[in-house]
């Protein structure tokens, strides 16, 4: 393997996606460093969750190329999506299965394992996140929102990928449990050599847990670095995401 290679997790170049006659992603480049937390902003419907997907392998691209972790991913393949540790924005939880089966699923999907090994894996993750082993018998309707946060971080984790992919993982969340998310998010980055992939609004996670944070306007990424760099960027839409009237309404109430 190169030195390149080794240097990123996922090499996007050139990618190009759309439906019918939209076109989301236009040549969009992008690269993310290993053992990097890496934000992803972008106005609503600009295309982060199609990028996401697309760097997965559940959205086919018209043209360009991606590679993750060295290794290329088909312009058409269906990817095994569950062997890669993704938190979806919406519908995290199959919501007929328990907490346990949950976290188990994607065992079950890629593995052949007894049960009592699944079951111990899935008690390991939920402590992993900060849950008891008493919650793994509940179902989804049962947990509040920041423990179904967190189980759809266990269920993640569960075959221990090298990346991780989150779509607004605090979304909904207050900002004490967010703040708590932020810091497991960083903590398993930290103990488990993790790259991360994270789509967020949250100003707050940008700021103190993402290594740099990259801006996705016009269907590519127009500005990437840490985010004091973002906040100088003299792009028009980043300006007006990071100085706009309600970000430095919301930045005067962080100081
Ligand atoms: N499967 C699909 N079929 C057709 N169009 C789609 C599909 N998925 C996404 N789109 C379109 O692609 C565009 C980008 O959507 P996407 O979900 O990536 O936005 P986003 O940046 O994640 O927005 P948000 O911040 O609101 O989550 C939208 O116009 C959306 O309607
Ligand atoms: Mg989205």
């Amino acid at each position: 393997m190169s030195e390149q290679q080794e240097e990123f997790a996922i090499r996007v170049r050139d990618l190009v996606v759309g439906f019918g006659r939209q076109t989301v992603l236009d040549h969009l480049s992008l690269d993310v460093r290993r053992g990097e937390i890496l934000g992803l902003v972008g106005a609503s419907g600009g295309g982060k969750s199609v990028l996401m997907r697309t760097i997965i392998g559940l959205i086919p691209r018209r043209s360009g190329t991606i590679e993750v972790m060295g290794q290329p991913i088909g312009g058409r393949t269906q990817g095994a999506a569950t062997a890669w540790g993704i938190l979806f924005q919406q519908g995290a939880l199959f919501s007929s299965l328990t907490v346990r089966q949950n976290v188990q699923f994607p065992l079950r999907e890629n593995l052949v394992l007894s049960q009592e090994l699944m079951d111990e894996i899935a008690i390991a993750k939920l402590e992993m996140v900060g849950l008891r082993a008493q919650d793994a018998d509940k179902y989804p309707a049962e947990l509040s929102g920041g423990m179904t946060k967190r189980v759809a971080l266990a269920r993640a984790l569960a075959l221990d990928p090298p990346i991780l992919f989150l779509d607004e993982p605090t979304s909904g969340l207050d900002p004490i449990a967010a703040g708590d998310f932020d810091a497991l998010i960083r903590t398993l980055q930290r103990t488990l050599g993790l790259t991360v992939f994270m789509v967020t609004h949250d100003l707050a996670s940008l700021t103190t847990v993402c290594d740099r944070v990259a801006a996705l306007a016009d269907g590519k990424i127009v500005a990437i670095g840490p985010m004091r760099e973002l906040l100088q960027s003299e792009h028009p839409w980043v300006r007006a995401y990071f100085h706009g009237k309600r970000s430095q309404m919301l930045q005067h109430e962080m100081r």
